[in-house]
């Protein structure tokens, strides 16, 4: 068992594939700071995104394009500072891996020697398997992501279900060539559930599914959507398990109304 296990040490990649062929089921949250990071591994999270979704929930970019490593290097170093337990993954964003080989092996080494990053995730399937088999190569533990890449929401046509019809078949390609390439774990986003069934009947490594059906090994979300912190109008797939927008509006205005009323701060809260 992955999830609330006992063990003392970080999580490693060997231990995600013995879930995988245990058969036991974990969830991945996403994660930009230490105190959330400090929160999410003591309640047993195995692994901890930092995923480029920050450019949305932290940096407030209406996309994923704009964000830059300089912009997510802090953010996996406190991740990493606030985690005992879990295994830490660096999204690489848009343009920090396309270019090269050796463009990618860079920047996954920056977030190695300089967030402490424990491993990388990039997009795209047969497109990146170079960058994948480089990384792999020099000792990086990478985790792929295919389907609904938003890093290419441009060149898809908009946030729209991917693998239906003939896409299958190529899907299915790339999450093979990835896992050829050494992946460790790869990301199912907004795929037909029967096709990420499949997908995960088929490899020997973890799939981790977004909007992907209940049949792959993991799943991860964006923890704004989980607790009613991000968008107004989640996607299909988000189930919100708390409303802490209303929560924090509701404890913020009572402490403004004691403020203006003189009720705060009290003697209680006073030094004599
Ligand atoms: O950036 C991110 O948060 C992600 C997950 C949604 C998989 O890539």
């Amino acid at each position: 068992m992955l999830y609330g296990g006992a063990q003392n040490r970080r999580i490693t990649i060997k231990d995600l594939q013995e879930a995988k062929e245990g058969g036991h089921k974990w969830p991945m949250i996403t994660c930009y700071d230490a105190l959330t990071a400090g929160i999410f591994d003591d309640a047993g999270f195995p692994v901890l995104l930092v995923g480029d979704s920050a450019a949305m929930v932290v940096f407030g970019y209406d996309s994923t394009i704009p964000v830059t490593v300089d912009d997510m290097l802090p953010l996996v170093a406190a991740v990493e500072r606030g985690s005992k337990r879990a295994l830490v993954v660096a999204d690489l964003p848009f343009g920090s891996y396309q270019i090269s080989d050796a463009q990618a092996l860079e920047t996954a080494t920056q977030f190695m020697k300089q967030a402490n990053a424990h491993a990388v995730k990039l997009e795209g399937g047969q497109s990146v398997v170079a960058q994948v088999k480089t990384l792999t190569n020099a000792g990086i533990a990478v985790m792929g992501h295919i389907g609904l890449t938003p890093q290419s929401v441009h060149g898809m046509g908009g946030y729209r279900v991917q693998g239906r019809g003939e896409q299958a078949e190529t899907l299915l390609a790339d999450a093979l060539a990835l896992q050829e390439a050494g992946a460790f774990a790869i990301v199912l986003e907004v795929v037909p559930a029967e096709l990420a069934k499949g997908i995960s009947e088929t490899l020997t490594i973890p799939t981790i599914g977004i909007g992907a059906g209940r049949d792959t090994d993991a799943q991860v979300i964006v923890w704004q959507d989980l607790l009613g912190l991000g968008s107004e109008k989640p996607a299909k797939f988000v189930k919100q398990y708390a409303n802490l927008r209303s929560e924090i509006t509701s404890a913020v205005k009572n402490w403004a109304q004691d403020v203006i009323t003189g009720a705060y701060p009290d003697e209680e809260h006073s030094y004599t």
